[in-house]
């Protein structure tokens, strides 16, 4: 069997490509953890903004020198990047066998077939709007007690710093009973907690059932016996409807973790980002969640910097995060990238100011972060084990709050040992600026 290794950077969408890409591969050819044992590489990009296509071509490079000193024959790279720039790789990084589009990366198996039989071709790119087949095999590569579950790909959303409606294609949902299929199979095998992905979770089944139908597949799939959390990432504020918050709350297995990028607060900036909200609307979703459950965890990011952004759009956004205080916040510097609409944009922010105001704003929400943990202390949480520290001693978990990855840890002392994936209650002791300390409180037990 050859030896295949994947490198995936990027979003969490990648990562589901990647494993189903793994899963397509399985059958044929052995998975390796090292690249320097592999014959095929395959490099799943990113492409969002400037860092992250950076990031793939140093990867690519770093893993094109197997040639010489490994025993790789052929390198493929796919994902965004690839999309994006297919000729651009091509000639400029002769390492690179193929090149494989978003649309069509569950071809890999036919384009490694081409390859051996000695094409010459290294474009393999299709178009972005292709239909994903339902019945693709999945190799999971997250710990196995969670795991990502895409509903759809593509994005509607125009958006006019965003790149990806031209990378991804336009929004498709998959069915829901094939969403079902997958979460059962998935349970199956030992995940008890999904991450529910999408470019834009909240837009679910417009394509196919004429109405937002988020609220529906939540519905189902904390009717699924096993399923122990259900996260939801990336809902857009302009579609957060009573329906939806309704099922979020009556659904005991829904975390009420709100991932809900709003990118500014300016409603100036907002407009210009073509963002269907304006300052009033988000503020009064936040206090509608809150006033539905006031334990909600309500995660954003916001851009700053964006063409055009004066000192008042930026003072705006501040007061605004002092006055919502987001239980988690990201803060994204513009990128200027080609292709989309705010490129052509005048009044560019200069690079050095975007990243004095992403740093003014960080040192704000770290202050909020700080106090938010800290009034946290005394509180017994529900933890899920996912890295020994100290064997006996010191484990690293994570409350339902806390998305993989991207948000805090919990540092658990205790003197026993626990396992990874297992769930027990912590009672918090002390706090850090985006982390917590506690100790074991008692096991849980998940069948
Ligand atoms: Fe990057 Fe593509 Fe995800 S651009 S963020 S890998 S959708």
């Amino acid at each position: 069997m050859k030896k295949v290794y994947i490198e995936t950077l990027g979003c969490s969408k990648n990562v589901v490509d990647s494993e189903q890409m793994l899963g397509i591969l399985d059958e044929e050819y052995l998975l390796v953890e090292d690249a320097i044992d592999a014959e095929i590489i395959i490099v799943n990009t990113c492409s969002f903004i400037h860092d992250a296509k950076e990031e793939s071509v140093d990867m690519i490079l770093e893993l094109a020198k197997y040639k010489q000193e490994g025993q790789l024959r052929y390198l493929i790279v796919t994902g965004c990047l690839s999309q994006r720039y297919p000729q651009e790789l091509i000639d400029e990084i002769p390492e690179i066998d193929a090149v494989i589009g978003t649309g069509n990366f569950f071809k890999v198996n036919e384009v490694l077939n081409a390859l051996e039989s000695g094409t010459k071709e290294k474009m393999f790119i299709e178009s972005v709007d292709l239909m994903i087949p339902e019945t693709l095999p999945r190799i999971i590569t997250t710990p196995q007690h969670y795991a990502y579950l895409k509903i759809a790909e593509g994005c509607d959303n125009r958006c006019t710093y965003c790149i990806i409606p031209k990378l991804r294609g336009k929004y498709r949902s998959r069915l829901l009973e094939d969403i079902l299929d997958e979460a059962r199979d998935l349970v199956a095998m030992g995940v008890k907690e999904f991450i529910v992905i999408a470019q834009d979770t909240s837009r679910y089944g417009m394509d196919l059932y004429g109405k937002p139908s988020l609220d529906v597949l939540l519905r189902a799939l904390n009717a699924i016996e096993g399923i122990v959390w259900i996260r939801v990432h990336y809902l857009y504020p302009d579609v957060v409807e009573d329906h939806l918050l309704e099922a979020f709350f009556e659904c005991e297995k829904v975390i009420p973790y709100f991932d809900i990028p709003i990118q500014h607060a300016s409603n100036a900036v907002l407009k210009r980002m073509n963002r269907h909200t304006s300052n009033e609307d988000i503020a009064q979703l936040v206090k509608k969640i809150r006033s539905f459950n006031k334990e909600s965890v309500i995660r954003t990011t916001v851009i700053v910097g964006f063409p055009g952004e004066t000192e008042t759009d930026f003072e705006t956004l501040l007061a605004f995060i002092e006055d919502i205080k987001f239980d988690r916040l990201g803060a994204f510097s513009y990128s200027d990238e080609e292709g989309t609409p705010a490129f052509k944009l005048p009044n560019k922010v200069e690079q050095e100011l975007i990243l004095e105001r992403q740093s003014i704003l960080m040192e704000k929400q770290m202050h909020i972060s700080e106090a938010l943990f800290a009034s946290k202390i005394g509180r017994i949480y529900d933890v899920v084990i996912e890295e020994v520290a100290e064997v006996g001693k010191i484990y690293v978990g994570r409350t339902p709050y806390d998305a993989p990855d991207i948000d805090g840890v919990v540092y658990v002392h205790v003197d026993t040992e626990l396992e990874l994936g297992q769930f027990c209650k912590v009672k918090i002791t002390d706090s850090l600026e985006y982390d917590m300390i506690g100790e074991l409180y008692n096991e849980i037990k998940h069948s």
